[in-house]
């Protein structure tokens, strides 16, 4: 792939310009068969910045960020957490839905770690251009693109950690020291054997998230 820096308009100085931008990229084969690009979602002045994997079936239907079940169940987290939703701006690590086609069916494929890369430009302009204080990453995706490949979702979740100190690459975030938590995927809570217990875990989570930005 060339990636989605090829795309980003030089001097982009809004959000909206930004998004614009991102439904014509092609710095990956994964626009092909998709319906559209997902950007981002939420308040330009957001202090917390989600990030999920990739849109999944709805989200690449409706061409906005996290608004099937695992969004639903998310903002239901979010809520229990005590974050403000105001302060909320969710994105996604990968912008194009990347699937399988059995018959009619479109079956979720995660994205490649070239998907990934390819992909990460977008994320680096919208932090620029949000430059929040806080970092939520969803997910192994999330964390592959933003904690490096050795991290761990599972052995780490739930505690802040100083970013991009332990990023994969500091440099190219143009952004003041924040911090970052990682948290499981909402779509794992959905998948989870004990639904219940999972989606306290991720709420206790988020909890840790919302005494961040007391
Ligand atoms: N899962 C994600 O990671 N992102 C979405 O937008 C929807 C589901
Ligand atoms: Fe561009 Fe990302 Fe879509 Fe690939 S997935 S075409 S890099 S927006």
């Amino acid at each position: 792939p060339i990636g989605a820096e090829h795309f980003i308009p030089p001097g982009a100085r809004e959000l909206d310009e930004l998004k614009a931008a991102a439904a014509h990229c092609e710095g990956c084969e994964l626009h092909q068969n998709a319906t559209q690009t997902v950007f981002g979602r939420g308040a330009a002045d957001a202090r917390v910045v989600f990030v999920g994997e990739q849109p999944g079936d709805i989200e690449d239907q409706k061409g906005l960020p996290f608004v099937g079940p695992a969004g639903r169940l998310l903002r239901e987290a979010v809520d229990d957490s005590g974050i403000d939703p105001g302060n909320v701006y969710i994105t996604n690590a990968v912008k194009h839905f990347r699937f399988e086609l059995r018959g009619k069916r479109r079956i979720h494929q995660s994205p490649g770690p070239a998907h990934i890369t390819a992909c990460r430009p977008w994320l680096v302009a919208e932090f620029a251009q949000l430059r929040p204080e806080l970092l939520v990453v969803l997910g192994a995706t999330a964390a592959k693109a933003l904690l490096g490949p050795s991290f761990r979702v599972t052995r780490s979740r739930g505690q802040l950690m100083p970013w991009p100190a332990s990023a994969q690459h500091p440099e190219d975030f143009p952004v003041a020291e924040l911090q970052a938590l990682a948290t499981i995927h909402p779509s794992a809570v959905l998948r989870a054997d004990d639904r219940d217990a999972a989606y306290r875990s991720l709420v206790d989570d988020l909890k840790v998230a919302a005494t961040a930005l007391a």
